[in-house]
């Protein structure tokens, strides 16, 4: 495990960024995982001005979103497919058909669940995931006590997460209840995990993460064990450990 603790969101966003273009430079036909959530955004937006300025291309970059809310269309502005078009997908080179996010609309979530799954271990797998982290430390939409070996499953969504991502909602009965989400083996097993973590609200969820007892309790605690996890942190979200609590244990 690497971990960076960054000033600032802006800060750490850049730092996200960094470690995510040179990674496409690499391997400009990169597999990625992307997230969505308030957290990635501005690292996205350090996506698109470097591919403006700086012509990184995504050309041949494959990607596969972490979740979906069911029962809400593409079209609808809360999809999360509408988050990706709006936040990145439209300003840079990457082609719609590489791109991949779970049909929340599907007549048969589990044949869906089965098909993304499946579909990932198709094209080799992820290379980078990137991940934000839940305040009660749900990764993807995984919520606390979800088995370590789920792959790809519809989740009941806990009224905390509802409420969390009600800010986007008109209200909270419009939240959806369910979501498609990749599973915690389907994420452990992405070849290089991007943690970014930002805010006082997280700070437990990271020192849970960092200190904690691996368990299914407390869902993030699982990428102790990930063999190519980097955190980056802003200070922010360290106020639980301290600034020189990084030291692992
Ligand atoms: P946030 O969500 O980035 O909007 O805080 C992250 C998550 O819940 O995984």
């Amino acid at each position: 495990m690497r971990m960076f603790v960054e000033k600032s969101k802006l800060e750490m966003s850049k730092k996200a960024a960094q470690i995510i273009i040179e990674e496409v430079k690499r391997n400009p036909s990169i597999t990625l995982g992307l997230a969505t959530g308030s957290t990635p955004i501005e690292t996205y937006q350090r996506l698109i001005e470097d591919h403006q300025q700086n012509q990184t291309t995504y050309k041949n970059v494959k990607s596969f979103n972490l979740d979906e809310y069911v029962g809400i269309s593409r079209q609808d502005q809360n999809s999360y497919y509408s988050f990706m078009r709006k936040h990145l997908f439209n300003f840079i080179d990457i082609e719609e058909g590489n791109t991949n996010i779970p049909n929340g609309m599907t007549t048969d979530k589990e044949e869906e669940c089965n098909r993304y799954e499946n579909f990932i271990k198709q094209n080799g797998g992820i290379d980078l995931q990137i991940l934000g982290i839940g305040q009660n430390g749900h990764i993807g939409f995984n919520e606390p006590h979800t088995s370590f070996e789920s792959r790809t499953h519809i989740v009941d969504l806990t009224e905390s997460t509802r409420i969390a991502n009600s800010r986007y909602f008109q209200s909270l009965e419009d939240v959806p209840k369910q979501a498609i989400t990749m599973g915690i083996q389907t994420i452990m097993e992405a070849k290089q995990i991007l943690l970014l973590i930002s805010g006082e609200k997280k700070a437990q969820a990271l020192h849970e993460l960092l200190h904690g007892e691996i368990r299914e309790e407390v869902p993030a605690t699982i990428l102790r064990n990930h063999p190519n996890l980097t955190i980056i942190a802003d200070e922010d979200a360290m106020v639980v450990l301290g600034k020189s609590g990084v030291g692992l244990g």
